[in-house]
């Protein structure tokens, strides 16, 4: 058995390759609180002030071609050389040349279809999060698209995920779906399910922490009738904020602790095993940004896109009162009514969305986002300056938003664990390190099951395929953030949540994993087939 390639080449890789029992990773005593859920990675270049950059918003992305189901779009994965802090270049991994890459909107019930053509030095393979997709469009982490340019073959490409990885030879190839493809692969989401703020983003196997960090991901859109005709804040009061923190090297470029810089064999430092965690924060690619909004209603669809940092985000000054945030949706869609919070939490990959009415503060009011998690300058996230002046606002949170179904427990065929922990060899679920083709569970189609994960520490858990809803937190009622329907649950420090799912329409493979991108490379992830 293969050692992973992040517990170092050299002593203790050899004690993992002898089997002596002995912990080879402290990183529980790290991140036990559950506070923390990594290291901190601290830029090399100078850091701008916060709130000296404007918010950038995403572009959305036009169709190529539309008929009567289908609209069309066409994303190049690409290069491009971004001024991400003043007065520096850095040269960024993008989907159509921005980070994030651009919004793609969907209309419920109409077909999507992208074609991504990888122009990047790297294979690639998209994965739209929280998208209810068939498995050979959900993006299997070893179904490739290969470099348009055929620098890189599919024999290479395989030994530079399974280099490495846990029972892997670089000559066996792992399984996938789809297999590869060269140059470009089109992503088919028949996108039956209802509005919702979903993301797209790398899931090349061993390589998500990297792709991501260096500018692969960005927001989808879902929009449904139903959520039209609610009185909810809309146009350019309604903002996705893709949070993402970063380290830079002193040329401005990403820093990241890779142990081979030339990317063939996959891997990060020792120290690092935790999570990489930046010391500077984006907000749609730019750092610590500020907005100018009028004294009305905004609805911010925030996505922590971050690797592995949590965020509990807070204003610097309430309103008076308290509550400034309404959330309204959650990682699947809207809630059925809106949840009053002080802050919102947010584990990786996770989404809330909230409106937030701006005219509780006076004008001329500069209110800070901070995460109150962290502390240094990943504290500062972004800033909104309240502009004076009357303005028009029909917005409104409504006491009714949307009905769907609760999934009674009572009725669940059977409970499933999934023990998320680490061993002496790194990160596993079910004391397994992943292995493409190696499925965890079998859930039949259309039953309802109840799925327990259990942590170590903490580890935001996601399942792909079907949004769930929670059923308890510890033996308990479910939190303040674990509300409508989920994709991705963050369980701090040891604690067990149990959600009911049910999975629907599409029989195939899928994966659940730990969305800390670094544990998630490191093989805490795990294939479940529907059938
Ligand atoms: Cu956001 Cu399987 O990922
Ligand atoms: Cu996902
Ligand atoms: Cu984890």
């Amino acid at each position: 058995m293969r050692r992973r390639q992040f517990l170092g080449g050299s002593a203790l890789g050899v004690a993992g390759l002898i089997g002596v029992g002995v912990p080879l990773v402290g990183s529980a005593r790290r991140g036990g609180q559950g506070v923390s859920p990594g290291s901190l990675l601290t830029s090399r270049a100078k850091l701008p002030k916060p709130y000296e950059v404007k918010l950038p918003i995403p572009k959305v992305l036009e169709p190529v071609s539309s008929s009567g189901t289908t609209d069309t779009y066409e994303i190049t994965q690409q290069v491009a050389d971004l001024e991400i802090l003043p007065g520096l270049r850095t040269q960024a991994w993008t989907y159509g040349g921005t980070f994030p890459g651009p919004t793609l909107v969907s209309r419920s019930g109409r077909r999507t279809r992208v074609k991504h053509r990888n122009e990047l030095p790297q294979p690639t393979v998209v994965h739209l999060h929280g998208g209810h997709a068939p498995a050979d469009s959900d993006g299997y982490p070893t179904d490739l698209i290969l470099p348009a340019d055929g620098s890189i073959s599919a024999d290479q490409a395989t030994a530079a995920m399974v280099e490495g990885m846990h029972g892997h030879s670089a000559h066996g190839r792992p399984p996938g779906t789809l297999g590869m493809a060269k140059g470009e692969r089109t992503y088919t989401y028949p996108m039956n399910q209802p509005a919702a703020t979903l993301w797209y983003h790398d899931h090349r196997m061993s390589w998500t922490g990297l792709s991501v960090w260096r500018g692969l991901a960005g927001f989808h859109l879902v929009q449904d009738d139903e959520e039209e005709q609610l009185p909810l804040p809309k146009g350019d009061r309604d903002i996705p904020l893709l949070i993402a923190d970063r380290a830079f090297e002193e040329d401005g470029s990403f820093r990241y602790p890779l142990t081979d810089t030339k990317l063939l064999r996959p891997g990060i430092t020792d120290e690092f095993m935790d999570g990489v965690l930046g010391d500077a924060i984006l907000v749609n690619g730019a750092p610590w940004p500020v907005h100018e909004v009028d004294r009305a209603h905004y609805r911010l669809r925030v996505l922590n896109g971050s690797n592995a940092r949590p965020y509990t985000l807070q204003f610097d000054q309430q309103p008076s009162g308290g509550q400034a945030f309404a959330q309204v949706g959650s990682d699947g869609g809207l809630l059925e009514r809106p949840v009053r919070h002080d802050a919102i939490h947010l584990g990786t990959g996770e989404r809330a969305d909230v409106v937030v009415d701006f005219s509780r503060w006076r004008a001329g009011t500069r209110v800070r986002l901070v995460n109150t998690l962290a502390d240094g300058t990943a504290r500062e996230v972004m800033a909104f300056d309240i502009k004076a002046g009357a303005v028009s606002d029909d917005a409104k949170v409504p006491d009714k938003l949307v009905r769907f179904p609760r999934l009674d427990p009572a009725k669940a065929v059977m409970t499933r664990d999934f023990h998320f922990r680490q061993d002496r060899y790194g990160w596993v679920i079910n004391d397994q390190p992943y292995k493409p083709g190696r499925a965890l569970a079998r859930p039949k189609l259309r039953q309802l099951e109840i799925w327990r994960f259990t942590t170590n520490q903490r580890h935001p858990v996601h399942v792909h395929l079907n949004h769930f809803q929670v059923l308890s937190r510890n033996d308990v009622a479910p939190g303040p953030y674990d509300v409508g329907w989920k994709d991705t649950v963050d369980l701090p420090s040891t604690q067990t949540v149990e959600v009911a799912v049910k999975f629907t329409d599409y029989a195939g493979t899928f994966m659940l994993h730990c969305h800390n991108l670094e544990h998630e490379d490191m093989a805490m992830m795990g294939d479940f087939v529907t059938e």
